[in-house]
C-alpha cells in the first residue's frame, strides 16, 4: 500500500460503505455493533487500516496517518450524529408507549362491602365489647329444651306452636331467638357473667316486616345486687354510641317469660322525631321498637345453675335488621336478604358508609 491514491481510493470505498451500511441501520444497538466491527483492529476496516500503518514506509507515514485520522474521525463524528438520531427516535418511541394520559376517567372497579347486617354486628360487638362483653356464640339448631323450657317458658306457651317454630322431625328446632345462648353461657361460665350472642334466629314468618331468619343479638350480665338502672345505663350508652347522637328513648313494659319486669326499649324515630304524622319510618307513632330485655328471672338463672338469691341479673335481645334499617335508611326489609347488591353498592339508597 505504498501509494497514497490507492489509500484515498480504499478511505472513499470505506466512506461509501459506511453510508450504504447506516443507511441499513435501525437501532443504536446495531450501530453500536457495526462501529465496533469497523474500528475493530483485526476485522474492521478503519481499524485494519489504522493498524496497517506499522508497514507503512516511513516517508510516506505522515501523509497516511492524516488521512486515515481524518476518516476515523469522519466515522467516529457520523457514528456519534447516527447514534444521537437513533437514540432520540428510541426514547421518543419508549416515552409515546409509556405515556399516561392522566385526564382519562378511571376504569370503574367492582367494589365489595360489607352487608349492612354484619356491619351493625360488628358495631354493636365493638361497642359492648368495650363494656367489658364478650362474645359468645350459641348454636341455631337447638333443642327444645334450651329455646324453650330453660327459658322459663311454659309447654303451653304460643311460641312453641308449629306456626311459630321451624321443627325438625327429630324435635330439635331453628333456635326463634338467641336467648337460649344466656343458658348455655351460665352453664359454661357460671356467674358472674357479661356475654353478647350475636346470630341468626328463625321464625315462621313472612311479609314485608318479617323474614324467616333475621338477627338478633342477645346480651346477658348477671351479678351481685344488679339494679335497673345499670341496664338502662348500658342500653343508653349503647345507643349513644350506636348512633352518634343522643336519642330520647323509653322503656315500655312487655312480657317476656324469662325476664321479670320485661320491656321493649323504643327509641325516638330517627327519620322524624315524631314531628311527622305520615313518616315512613315510625308511621307516625314518634318511637321505634329496637329491643326487648328485663330483669332475668330468677328460674332462668337457676336453669343455668346459678342461685337467684345470690346472683341476679339483666338480659336483651337487639334486632339487628331494625338497627341496620334504621342506622342506614333502608325502607324495605326485604332488601337486605335478596341478592341484588346494587341497591347498597349505590350506598343504601343515599347514605354512604364503609
Ligand atoms: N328473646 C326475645 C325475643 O326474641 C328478646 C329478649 C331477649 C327479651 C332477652 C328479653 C330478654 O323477642
Amino acid at each position: 500500500m505504498a501509494d497514497l491514491n490507492e489509500l484515498k481510493e480504499q478511505i472513499k470505498e470505506i466512506q461509501n460503505e459506511v453510508k450504504k451500511s447506516l443507511e441499513g441501520i435501525d437501532s443504536s444497538k446495531g450501530l453500536y455493533e457495526y462501529k465496533k466491527l469497523m474500528l475493530d483492529g483485526k476485522r474492521g476496516k478503519i481499524g485494519s487500516l489504522m493498524r496497517g500503518m506499522g508497514s507503512v514506509p516511513k516517508e510516506l507515514k505522515g501523509d497516511y496517518g492524516k488521512n486515515i485520522n481524518a476518516l476515523k474521525e469522519w466515522a467516529t463524528d457520523l457514528f456519534d450524529e447516527i447514534d444521537n438520531k437513533l437514540k432520540q427516535q428510541e426514547r421518543n418511541l419508549r416515552y409515546e408507549a409509556e405515556k399516561i394520559d392522566v385526564t382519562e376517567p378511571a376504569a370503574k372497579t367492582a367494589v365489595g362491602r360489607l352487608n349492612p347486617i354484619t356491619m351493625v354486628k360488628y358495631e354493636l360487638t365493638d361497642i359492648f365489647t368495650a363494656m367489658g362483653f364478650e362474645v359468645y356464640e350459641g348454636t341455631e339448631i337447638e333443642t327444645d329444651y334450651y329455646n324453650f323450657t330453660a327459658l322459663n317458658t311454659p309447654d303451653d306457651h304460643p311460641a312453641r306452636d308449629m306456626q311459630d317454630t321451624f321443627y325438625f322431625p327429630d324435635g330439635t328446632l331453628l333456635r326463634t331467638h338467641t336467648s337460649p345462648v344466656q343458658i348455655r353461657a351460665m352453664l359454661e361460665y357460671g356467674a358472674p357473667l357479661r356475654i353478647i350472642c350475636p346470630g341468626k334466629v328463625y321464625r315462621r314468618d313472612n311479609d314485608t316486616t318479617h323474614s324467616p331468619m333475621f338477627n338478633q343479638m342477645e346480651g346477658l350480665l348477671v351479678d351481685k345486687n344488679v339494679p335497673f338502672s345499670v341496664m338502662k345505663g348500658t342500653m343508653a350508652e349503647m345507643l349513644n354510641a350506636f348512633f352518634g347522637k343522643s336519642l330520647k328513648y323509653r322503656f315500655r313494659a312487655s312480657y317476656f317469660p324469662f325476664t321479670e319486669p320485661s320491656m321493649e326499649l323504643d327509641i325516638e324515630c330517627v327519620e322524624c322525631s315524631g314531628h311527622n304524622e305520615h313518616c315512613r319510618v315510625c308511621h307516625g307513632t314518634g318511637w321505634l321498637e329496637v329491643a326487648g330485655m328485663g330483669m332475668v328471672h330468677p328460674n332462668v338463672i337457676r336453669a343455668g345453675k346459678i342461685d337467684p338469691d345470690e346472683y341476679n341479673g339483666f338480659a336483651f335481645g337487639i334486632g339487628l335488621d331494625r338497627m341496620s334499617m334504621l342506622k342506614y335508611g333502608i325502607s324495605d326489609l326485604r332488601l337486605l336478604f335478596d341478592g341484588n347488591v346494587s341497591y347498597f353498592l349505590s350506598g343504601f339508597g343515599g347514605v354512604e358508609r364503609c
